[in-house]
C-alpha cells in the first residue's frame, strides 16, 4: 500500500486488495436493493449524471429544495445500516472515537462525472471525509479552498482510499471522467464511490 499526499489529500493507493473490494461489493448489493439508486438534481434543477443512495442513520439528498442530509430515502424508506467492513476502514484511517453517520454511495456509469465542489453540508468540519473507490478508474481533480486557481489531478483506482481532513477538508474536488470498463470488479462496469462522513 503506497501513501501519497497531494495538496493535503491523503491518498492510500490499493488500501483494499481484490478480495476486500469484492467483499464490499457483495455487501452493497442488498443495500442497493432496499434503498435503490436515484438520480438527484442540483438546487438549480439540473440532473446530476451520477446516481446515488446512502447507508447510515442519515443520507445525503439533493433536489430543488437544496443539498441536505435527511433520515429517509426520497422514496420514504430508512437508509440501511453501514456494514461493519466499511466502518472498519473509517476506524482504521479516520477515527476510532466516532463512527460516521452517513455513507454516501455514488454510482458512476459510462460518461458520468462530478463537477468541482466542496463538501460543506456537515455540521462539524473537524471530522474528515473518507472516500473509497471501487470499480473503474476515475480522474480525480483537486482544487483550492476557494473557487478557481490551479488544480491537480490524479487517477484513482479500485481499492484506493482518500482521506480529506485538515486543510483538505474544504478543498474543491471532483471527478472529470471515468475510464469505463477499465475494471472487472462490477459486472456491468462503472465505478462506485463510497463517502463516509460525520454529518451532524
Ligand atoms: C465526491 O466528492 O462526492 C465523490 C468523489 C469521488 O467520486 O471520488
Ligand atoms: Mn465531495
Amino acid at each position: 500500500m503506497a501513501r501519497l499526499l497531494l495538496r493535503d489529500f491523503d491518498i492510500r493507493k490499493a488500501y483494499l486488495d481484490g478480495h476486500a473490494q469484492a467483499q464490499l461489493v457483495d455487501m452493497l448489493r442488498p443495500i442497493l436493493k432496499s434503498a435503490p439508486l436515484f438520480r438527484p438534481t442540483t438546487a438549480s434543477g439540473k440532473e446530476m449524471s451520477v446516481r446515488m443512495t446512502s447507508a447510515g442513520s442519515l443520507g445525503w439528498v439533493s433536489d430543488k429544495a437544496g443539498y441536505r442530509y435527511q433520515d429517509l430515502h426520497p422514496k420514504g424508506m430508512s437508509w440501511p445500516a453501514i456494514p461493519d467492513p466499511i466502518l472498519d476502514i473509517w476506524r482504521d484511517l479516520a477515527s476510532s472515537e466516532r463512527d460516521p453517520d452517513c455513507c454516501l454511495i455514488n454510482y458512476y456509469g459510462e460518461g458520468t462525472r462530478m463537477g468541482l465542489h466542496q463538501d460543506k453540508d456537515e455540521a462539524d468540519f473537524s471530522w474528515p471525509v473518507l472516500s473509497v473507490s471501487l470499480g473503474d478508474d476515475a480522474l480525480f481533480r483537486i482544487g483550492n479552498t476557494t473557487r478557481g486557481g490551479k488544480t491537480e489531478s490524479i487517477w484513482l483506482n479500485s481499492g484506493d482510499v482518500v482521506i480529506m481532513g485538515g486543510p483538505a477538508r474544504l478543498a474543491y474536488h471532483g471527478i472529470d471522467r471515468i475510464r469505463f470498463s477499465s475494471s472487472r470488479l462490477l459486472p456491468k462496469g462503472g465505478r462506485i464511490n463510497l463517502t463516509l462522513r460525520v454529518a451532524r
